[in-house]
């Protein structure tokens, strides 16, 4: 498995450009489905969770050219089943995305169950009851979940927890139903909201997207579009943290500030001079040590939980004391221990972590666990003192794009090699 190595004690400094957000691409890659047109998506990112979201596609007969700008053109019209095997889907629990497209367009899924992960179980069932209310006969059954419906009809949701792909696929689901489906307790995360644009760009009736209830009113088809997705906002979070907790001076270009409100708040917290403009925002630390600050986890637009790992990060070389609470999934802190191998001082009491900051980390091999975790090792190698190696990188390699390359840019010692 490949290491990242990374050399601490620079402060970065320059400008990178943002991709792609994952998280946008994900769903609206899987709405392409729903279309008896051809889907051309583009601002895609390099990132392995889209090559194995195309290779879920493929295999169900799906027709997919990349080009070089990683615009993919998709055509659903040669589909031959409508599959989703174990093998894929345990490597990407977003594959569960395929489910609410592939009922409402076809009338039948067969969907593997999506195990939990290291930040927790993970349970899909507000999918599986949102679908069944909207008429799917659905069993769950030896790790499968197997759905068929005539026509999905359109009903009143009330989601008992805000979930972000259970929104997005009953959405979806809900755009080729009979009839008006709301959603209400719905996720509010720009995703979701970019979804919904591309949806109508394909001829959905979709409004509300962004607030809490979300109304759809069924249509009988959808057509093809050109859709590019929007900016990944924790990858914009990540390297901001980045500069943070290297007192660095960064701009990040190609992205949306507005997506980044709570998190740019704690960053001037944390003593950060920020500045934002239309598509960019700047974070200058003046080669100050950050301030502690205090984070509880919630969905958008409160402080996002895929960003609390990075801030943890940030917590534990700042000055003072700082309780980051994490309120959205049951088992986040699996960065904790490894911090505390590079000599951060952190209390874990349940879903809360409460940070002393240090002066300085020391280097030791680490070992990534999950997507954001990895990331924030990757932060506090960028400050620790010596050489510090994070093993087992795929996971960082599904959700940032070039990293090392990004990084080195702005001046971090950092390379990859092979495992
Ligand atoms: C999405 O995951 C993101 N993934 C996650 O990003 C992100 O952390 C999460 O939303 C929260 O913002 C994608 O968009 C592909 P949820 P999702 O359903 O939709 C519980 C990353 O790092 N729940 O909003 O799976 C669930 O257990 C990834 O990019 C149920 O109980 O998260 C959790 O406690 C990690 N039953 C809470 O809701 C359900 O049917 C929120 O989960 C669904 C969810």
């Amino acid at each position: 498995m490949d290491k990242l190595i990374i050399t601490g004690g620079v402060p970065l400094k320059g400008e990178i450009r943002v991709s792609g957000a994952k998280n946008a691409a994900l769903p609206i890659l899987a709405a392409t489905l729903l279309s008896d047109g051809v889907v051309t998506v583009g601002n895609i990112p390099h990132l392995h969770d889209i090559t194995t979201t195309m290779e879920l596609l493929g295999r169900m007969g799906v027709e997919l050219v990349v080009d070089e700008r990683m615009n993919i053109e998709v055509d659903s019209s040669s589909i031959k089943d409508f599959y989703a095997p174990y093998e894929l889907v345990k490597t990407m629990r977003a594959s569960i995305l395929v489910l609410g497209p592939l009922v409402s367009r076809f009338g039948e899924a067969l969907v593997s169950l999506p195990g939990g992960c290291a930040i927790g179980s993970r349970p899909v069932n507000l999918h599986i009851q949102g679908l069944s209310k909207m008429g799917a006969d659905i069993k769950v059954e030896k790790g499968f979940i197997r759905a068929k419906a005539k026509k999905l009809k359109g009903t009143r949701l009330i989601m008992d927890l805000v979930t972000v792909t259970g929104t997005e696929n009953l959405m979806m689901a809900a755009t080729l139903a009979k009839g008006t489906t709301t959603i209400e307790n719905a996720a509010r995360e720009p995703e979701v909201v970019d979804l919904a644009n591309c949806l109508t760009a394909m001829g959905a009736h979709i409004d509300g997207a962004g607030t809490d209830t979300i109304l759809i009113e069924g249509v009988d088809s959808l057509n093809g579009t050109k859709y590019d997705v929007l900016p990944d906002r924790i990858e914009t979070g990540t390297y901001l943290a980045a500069a943070a907790i290297t007192g660095g001076h960064v701009r990040l270009k190609d992205t949306r500030p507005e997506m980044l409100k709570a998190v740019v708040e704690k960053l001037k917290e944390a003593g950060a001079d920020i500045t934002l403009g239309d598509t960019w925002i700047e974070i200058n630390m003046h080669g100050d040590r950050p301030q502690a600050v205090n984070v509880r986890t919630s969905p958008y637009p409160a402080f996002p939980t895929d960003m609390q790992a990075q801030f943890t990060a940030v917590n534990v070389v700042a000055d003072g004391t700082g309780v980051i609470s994490e309120t959205v999934f049951e088992n986040r802190f699996m960065h904790v221990h490894e911090l505390q191998r590079m000599g951060a001082d952190i209390r874990l009491q349940g879903n809360t972590a409460v940070t002393r900051g240090v002066q300085r980390l020391t280097a030791a091999p680490v070992m990534a666990t999950d997507l954001r975790a990895s990331a924030s090792l990757v932060l506090a190698g960028l400050v620790a003192a010596g050489d510090t190696a994070v093993d087992r990188i795929y996971h960082i390699d599904r959700g940032y794009e070039s990293i090392e390359e990004k990084l080195a840019k702005l001046g971090a010692r950092i390379r990859r090699v092979p495992g």
